[in-house]
């Protein structure tokens, strides 16, 4: 099954005017293989100017949103805003929203339902803690997080769902998993998206992996049959590096 290789800039918190020119600058005259799409996520207040000025074949996303499209929930992000701005993206679940933010599970699946529903692409994050991985739990808690969100799908929604496994003790931490980690994780999610939704979705839906991807360390891990493309926090930010890492895939 050939699936798309995929490179996502997570920038986080991180954004100025400045950084917007400087990165926006790098994609509009780097290269990369047609064969890589690449999405890029800033905060929430550049995600309008990013837009207009980015390439247009540079997916831009939102790094979260809620359930609704319009209402009295104040300082929130709705789907059908982002729609409006031609923001055709949105990262969900990720680590720091379920831990800081104390997003459930069940939160989780609604706001990927709601996006879906609203037409954007998800890139919808799951992954253990280093304590999870210690007691051997990696699987039931990554397939606890998957279930969530299926429970709220369709098998026609899943056209609109990229998964990125992120194992929380490799991100921010320059602890990035081994390329048998990462794919051995990967193939676990994959098999149960066979077994719970359909071989074919799982044979379409593309795994990336998050977790202090690197230009040193994306060149082994893409080689792996169940990685479909990276979730890039901090390199993301660095112009020259996160250009290399979207050419670690020709
Ligand atoms: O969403 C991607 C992010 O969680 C990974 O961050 O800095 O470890 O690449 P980083």
């Amino acid at each position: 099954m050939a699936r798309k290789f995929l490179v996502g800039g997570n920038w986080k918190m991180n954004g100025s005017k400045q950084l917007v020119d400087t990165l926006v600058k790098a994609l509009n005259e780097g290269k990369w293989s047609p064969n890589v799409e690449c999405v890029i996520a800033p905060p929430a207040p550049y995600l309008a100017a990013v837009r207009a000025a980015v390439r247009k074949e540079v997916g831009v996303a939102a790094q979260n949103c809620w359930t609704e499209g319009k209402g009295a929930f104040t300082g929130e992000i709705s789907t059908e805003m982002l729609k409006d701005l031609n923001i055709d993206w949105v990262i969900l679940g990720h680590s720091e929203r379920r831990s800081i933010y104390k997003e459930s599970d069940e939160l989780v699946g609604k706001k990927v339902a709601a996006a879906v529903k609203a037409d954007l692409k998800v890139i919808a994050c799951c992954g253990e803690s280093e304590g999870e991985r210690d007691a051997g739990k990696t699987t039931e808690v990554v397939f606890r997080q998957i279930k969530a969100i299926a429970d709220q799908l369709s098998a026609a929604d899943w056209a609109n769902i990229v998964i990125a496994y992120e194992p929380v003790w490799a991100i921010g931490t320059g602890k990035v998993a081994t390329p048998q980690q990462a794919q051995e994780a990967h193939k676990e999610i994959r098999g149960w998206l066979a077994k719970n939704v359909s071989k074919d979705v799982a044979d379409a839906t593309r795994i990336l992996y998050g977790g202090s991807v690197s230009a040193k360390s994306a060149p082994d891990l893409q080689k792996e049959e169940d990685i479909d493309g990276f979730l890039v926090g901090g390199a993301s930010l660095k112009d020259k590096e996160f250009l290399e890492i979207l050419n670690c895939r020709q």
